[in-house]
């Protein structure tokens, strides 16, 4: 996937469903068919500005089944390069955009024996529309869902309806916890669990599962870094003979993309790989904010993920 393979689409319908976060549904421009997907897909939705171009990848919530709208929630951050305030403040009903045809990094195993979903805050967008993949079949499925307060648990109303008996929520205002060791040691055998939410929930699922003896191919989550904003930096791409300034509220990626570049990209979240690229020079340090590469691979700073990674010094020199 890189910037040239969109799908015109329109708003058709905004609703603000905590203090924090907005629900769009989108719409093919013309009518027809969106593609299909899976519970777990992301778009990347391409928002064009007056002086530059967002790309943001958000979870597909809508039931897969109903292609005819996507629905995705954004919630917005104070700190942010601008695309979230963008998607709040700017977009109206019958609004365009362009986005990207839905990518599945975080799809549900297809030979589980059970699903344990564990979200926290926005991390429940992409378990939205896998529930409606679980919903009526015969695999057992839990969901455990922590949120600040009441009024920031979003979609609580469809899962209390949908969900019944199989949604727990936390509520972190009334000091409730979930106790990770004791909810992952009562998973009957071939459980896989599944995590969205904020690095220190995440984290502590997946410590606990490999702590207690889960198996790597059990243990999935989404972990969409966004890119961070820093210090303005520079590149130079050598195969394009161009140099890229590098704002402080622009992503790497986003920078080169400006300048005429395409570099392939499938989650913008630090997370497929895709972007990887090479460093050909460096006087200066790397800061790769990514999910992807190793720690060893991070300290040898021949390789970075442009989609999250920024810089500090005096050159970057890249393989583009
Ligand atoms: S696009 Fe996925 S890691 Fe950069």
């Amino acid at each position: 996937m890189s910037g040239g393979q969109t799908i015109a689409v329109e708003v058709t319908d905004i609703a603000q469903i905590t203090p924090l976060i907005k629900h769009f549904t989108l719409a093919r421009v013309g009518g027809g068919a969106l593609p299909a997907f899976s519970g777990g897909s992301h778009i990347v939705v391409v928002m064009r500005g007056d002086a530059r171009v967002h790309r943001n990848p958000y979870s597909l919530l809508s039931p897969p089944y109903e292609l005819d709208t996507y629905q995705i929630a954004v919630r917005r951050m104070e700190e942010s390069r601008g695309g979230s305030h963008f998607m709040h403040d700017r977009l109206r009903i019958g609004s365009a955009l362009e986005i990207a045809h839905p990518v599945n990094l975080f799809p549900l195993d297809k030979i589980a024996r059970k699903h344990l979903l564990i979200a926290g805050g926005i991390g429940i967008t992409p378990m939205l529309a896998q529930l409606e993949d679980l919903h009526g079949g015969a695999i057992p499925y839990e969901l455990h869902y922590s949120v600040r307060a009441p009024e920031h648990a979003a979609f609580l109303a469809r899962l209390r309806a949908r969900e019944g008996y199989r949604l727990r929520v936390y509520y972190d205002s009334e000091g409730e916890v979930i106790d990770f060791e004791g909810l992952l040691a009562a998973q009957p055998l071939g459980t896989h669990v599944y995590t969205c939410g904020p690095a220190g929930m995440i984290n502590r699922v997946v410590d606990t599962a490999r702590g207690g003896g889960w198996a790597g191919s059990h243990i999935h989550w989404e972990q969409f870094s966004a890119p961070p904003v820093g210090d303005a930096f520079e590149v130079y791409l050598a195969r394009s003979k161009k140099s890229v300034r590098v704002p402080a509220e622009q992503s790497l990626l986003e920078a080169i993309e400006g300048a005429g570049v395409e570099v392939p990209y499938l989650c913008r979240g630090g997370v497929c790989g895709f972007c990887q690229t090479r460093v050909l020079g460096l006087d200066g340090e790397l800061l790769h904010h990514d999910h992807f590469l190793s720690d060893a691979d991070k300290a040898r700073c021949d390789t970075i993920m442009p989609c999250v990674a920024r810089a500090r010094g005096k050159q970057v020199v890249l393989d583009l």
